[in-house]
């Protein structure tokens, strides 16, 4: 009897959780609009990295532009791309983790930190390819410091 009522539970339990997250995630737009704004920079970004690699030869005006297009869209995020309890587990497809909301200056201070480095891309990137892999390394390296604190790893 006790196995059954813990059974139920655990049955209702996942189809609120199913309910919350297929039908009525009133998170979806927030989501769907920071997905947005995170793979443009990973695209831009992409681009210079394959001039970094050397898999497309170094273009002062394509270097350029993406650099200044990852700076203008690190300006544009804020908390308000974050409300309030739309982590990983509460709004469909997010990978946020609640540490986002109960380390917030923390986090803050990374988008800082990323908008600092994608300044310095912006200013240099369209200069020449040593100019731009410095500073495109110090803006890898703010995405990933973000992402290790904050964004939940995607099961394979
Ligand atoms: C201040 C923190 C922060 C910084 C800096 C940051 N990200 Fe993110 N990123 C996140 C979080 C949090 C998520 C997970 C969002 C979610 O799933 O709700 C994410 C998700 C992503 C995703 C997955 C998008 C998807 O569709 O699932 C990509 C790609 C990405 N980031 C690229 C980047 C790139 C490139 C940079 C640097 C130019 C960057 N991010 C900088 C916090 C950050």
């Amino acid at each position: 009897m006790k196995h059954m009522k813990l059974l139920w539970a655990a049955a209702a339990l996942a189809l609120t959780s199913v309910g919350v997250l297929a039908q009525d995630d009133p998170f979806a737009d927030v989501v769907e609009t920071r997905h947005g704004l995170m793979m443009q920079m990973a695209s831009d970004l992409g681009k210079m990295g394959a001039m970094v690699k050397g898999t497309t030869a170094y273009d002062a005006t394509v270097a350029g532009k993406a650099a200044a297009n990852v700076a203008a869209v690190a300006s544009v995020i804020s908390m308000d791309n974050f409300p309030a309890g739309s982590e990983n587990g509460k709004a469909a497809d997010s990978f946020a983790k609640a540490e986002i909301w109960s380390n917030n200056a923390d986090f803050l201070g990374k988008l800082a930190d990323l908008n600092t480095a994608a300044g310095a891309l912006k200013d240099s990137a369209g200069k020449d390819a040593d100019t731009m892999k410095t500073a495109f390394m110090a803006v890898g390296k703010a995405c990933s410091a973000c992402h290790e604190a904050y964004r939940q790893p995607q099961a394979q």
